[in-house]
């Protein structure tokens, strides 16, 4: 497994165009289903899905992407509700379910009414992700998940988390495979 974060990432400008088009393809229908929130969230969404294209190289559609902290519309609590409020929806696993790509979102948020595949569960768990065979995920991403508040307030560090779910991810990513984290 390789480990690479956003901004170490060489931007590659087919992936961009790509990644682009696929959006644009299906952004009203998607504006139409989930609602028009994904204006805001529109340049992030295609960054985090120009990224995920770039490291699954020339065919998306038989790779699985592991999307940890995927985000949810259903929070856990009173403390989860005002952090998170209705900003952080799945907005890239709808995106990746509408284009046919093989995923899998995990949050401790509830996402009952989606139509994604969806793994609810809390990632400081460190048998969280026992469930997935061995090599078998091609892209794990964390897209804004090591800065969340919620995670920095409850665990102190982020960067903790990060280090301990590294044996989990060395055992479910190919070898060939990218641990991709983010932080806006
Ligand atoms: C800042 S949001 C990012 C959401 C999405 N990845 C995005 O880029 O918009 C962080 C997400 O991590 C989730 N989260 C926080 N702590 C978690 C934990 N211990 N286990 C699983 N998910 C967690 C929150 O519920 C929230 O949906």
């Amino acid at each position: 497994m390789k480990t690479k974060g956003y901004s170490l990432m060489e931007r590659s400008v087919p992936h961009y165009n790509l990644a682009r088009e696929k959006l644009n393809s299906i952004g009203v229908q998607m504006g139409e289903k989930y609602g028009w929130g994904i204006g805001n969230k529109w340049s992030i969404l295609l960054s985090q899905l120009w990224m995920v294209m770039a490291l699954e190289g020339d065919s998306f559609e038989d790779k699985m992407v592991l999307d940890l902290g995927c985000g949810c519309t259903e929070q856990i609590g009173e403390e989860h509700s005002a952090i998170y409020g209705y900003d952080y929806e799945p907005w890239l696993c709808r995106t990746m379910n509408e284009l046919g790509m093989g995923h899998l979102g995990i949050d401790i948020g509830g996402n009952a009414a989606e139509r994604f595949n969806f793994h609810q569960a809390d990632l400081r768990d460190p048998s969280v992700l026992d469930f997935i065979p061995d090599h078998s995920v091609d892209v794990a991403h964390a897209g804004q998940f090591f800065n969340s508040p919620y995670l920095i307030k409850h665990l102190g560090c982020h960067e903790n988390l990060r280090e301990k779910l590294m044996p989990q991810l060395e055992r479910i990513v190919k070898p060939e495979g990218f641990f991709l984290f983010g932080r806006y």
